[in-house]
């Protein structure tokens, strides 16, 4: 009420003057805004409107698989890296155009199938590691050098089964835990001499933990606390860097709720769990480390040359999530992306083996055993999980051999799956068979598998700040 009257007053009232000297310099200005906008909407495609794409350019027609690929212009664009040995070179990446980007219903354009990098560089989608030179590399240093410690305990200690490795085969779906711990002990890496070790073991089980009737899950945060704090009176080595060169391993996302009572380890220690979520404030990304969640299998792998890939995409589990039941709810009948809840009538195995793509799709958690299961099976993984901290992300270009699906575009699942040409299809399928070795454990480690994947990602974690031990010796 007040503005408007004073705006009367302006134009009404106190004499033509003083509304004339207004008047001139607010009329230019909006001529001279008007010019403006009349230049942009002429020049630049902000303002152009939306054209629906040509049906064809997605595939929609053309069945998938069949040899008709949708038109589209390639273009080259080279990019010149700097070698290890400072020799440049030059490296030819195909660049895809799209032409018929967005889709029928969607405002939002959809993402292109091989976007750059963060910083608009271009990626080569057929290499399967960020920097394979570097990683071969680093690696033979890791395997030669690295050394761990295992805090020991007493012969006697009551919770020797917790401390100690599995006497079986670990099986199921959290044995990564187990694997991994068995392998590490009976391995290179263990040092007997604390002085000589990159990194210190916390070697409780999160998963023994939590069967064990004297502790349960409800006990868990105070057995770790006891459990550190027993370690940091006993030995120099916790108090020296406040945790920051120990780490510990879990399987089962109740490991994350494990620390609340042992806040330095959640902030400091290396935390290699499977339940890896960048929305979790208990999980610190470039500190912590992802624990690929593996069901183990043994044998000789699969014959997939006999596989025949009819179906596009597949899907099995419980509806425990909002993110299931909204796949649930769009794609429960569909002829093309089978979605299965409850239990299935068909093998496993088959599915994996008759699908192309296979999803993984968020439950209670960001991870399940999905993704490996769709990697031995040579099945391209499409990863709906926000959020999800991938596995040996920062070795592996994940983008080369799967897909990842925003919790938010699952109605457009079959527009994006079908806009893979056959041959990018062939090229993320023979990706996967490349990366499929990193997936699995072995009692006996074989190289680049489950055990030294992760060993490596301790390496590149393992610089810390350490204080001199000398600091803690007192006088008396
Ligand atoms: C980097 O340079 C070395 C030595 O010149 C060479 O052996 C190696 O193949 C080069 N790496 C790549 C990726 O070209
Ligand atoms: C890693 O170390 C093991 C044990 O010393 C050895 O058998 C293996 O060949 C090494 N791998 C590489 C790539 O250096
Ligand atoms: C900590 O040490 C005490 C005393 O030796 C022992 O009774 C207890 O079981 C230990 N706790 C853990 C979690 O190791
Ligand atoms: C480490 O620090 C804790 C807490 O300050 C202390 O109780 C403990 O005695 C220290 N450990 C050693 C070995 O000095
Ligand atoms: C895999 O299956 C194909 C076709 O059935 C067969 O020709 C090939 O020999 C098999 N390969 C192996 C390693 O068994
Ligand atoms: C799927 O089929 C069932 C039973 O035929 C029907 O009740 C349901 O409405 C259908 N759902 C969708 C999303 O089409």
């Amino acid at each position: 009420m007040a503005r408007s009257s004073l705006l009367l007053y302006y134009f009404s009232g106190s004499g033509s003057f003083r509304s004339f000297f207004f008047f001139i310099p607010t009329t230019l200005a909006l001529t001279t805004s008007l010019f403006i906008l009349f230049y942009i909407s002429t020049t630049s495609n902000l303002f152009t409107h939306y054209h629906p794409p040509d049906p064809s350019f997605l595939g929609l027609n053309s069945p998938f698989g069949s040899s008709t690929f949708s038109p589209r212009t390639r273009q080259t664009v080279s990019i010149s890296f700097h070698n290890h040995s400072k020799t440049p070179f030059q490296f030819q990446v195909p660049q895809i155009v799209h032409l018929g980007e967005g889709g029928f219903g969607s405002q939002r354009p959809l993402e292109p199938r091989f976007p750059p990098d963060g910083h608009g560089n271009y990626v080569n989608y057929n290499e399967v590691y960020h920097d394979r030179d570097i990683f071969v590399e680093d690696y033979k240093e890791m395997n030669r050098s690295f050394k761990i410690y295992v805090y020991p305990h007493r012969r006697n200690d009551p919770f020797a089964n917790v401390l100690l490795p599995v006497g079986s085969e670990p099986g199921g779906n959290y044995a990564s835990e187990s694997y991994f711990k068995k392998v590490l002990m009976s391995s290179h890496f263990i040092t007997k001499d604390p002085t000589k070790a990159d990194l210190f073991f916390l070697p409780f089980s999160i998963a023994r933990l939590r069967h064990d009737p004297r502790i349960g899950v409800g006990g868990i945060q105070d057995f770790i606390k006891d459990y550190i704090l027993n370690i940091s009176q006993k030995y120099p080595y916790w108090n020296r860097t406040g945790g920051a060169d120990h780490f510990y391993v879990a399987c089962h996302s109740i490991g994350r709720s494990a620390m609340d009572k042992a806040n330095e380890v959640k902030f400091n220690a290396i935390q290699v769990v499977c339940s890896s979520t960048y929305f979790q404030p208990g999980y610190i990304a470039h500190k912590d480390a992802c624990l690929p969640q593996i069901w183990p299998r043994q044998g000789v792998l699969p014959n997939l040359s006999s596989s025949n890939r009819k179906k596009l995409a597949f899907f099995a589990g419980k509806i425990n999530s909002p993110v299931r039941e909204k796949l649930l709810q769009v794609w429960r009948n569909d002829t093309e992306i089978f979605a299965h809840f409850g239990r299935l009538t068909t093998p496993y195995a088959d599915e994996l083996l008759g699908s192309k793509f296979c999803l993984h799709v968020k439950g209670f958690e960001v991870n399940t055993a999905r993704i490996a299961d769709s990697l031995y099976y040579g099945c391209v993984p499409v990863i709906i999980a926000n959020y999800y901290d991938l596995p040996f992300a920062d070795i592996l270009n994940w983008k080369s051999f799967s897909i990842n699906v925003a919790t938010l575009d699952i109605p457009l699942l079959r527009k994006i799956l079908k806009r893979f040409s056959f041959e990018e299809y062939l090229m993320l399928q023979r990706n996967v068979l490349k990366v499929r070795k990193h997936f699995q454990w072995h009692l006996s480690p074989v190289d680049y598998d489950a055990f030294y994947m992760v060993m490596y990602e301790l390496w590149l974690r393992r610089s810390s700040v350490r204080l001199p031990l000398n600091a803690f010796v007192h006088p008396n």
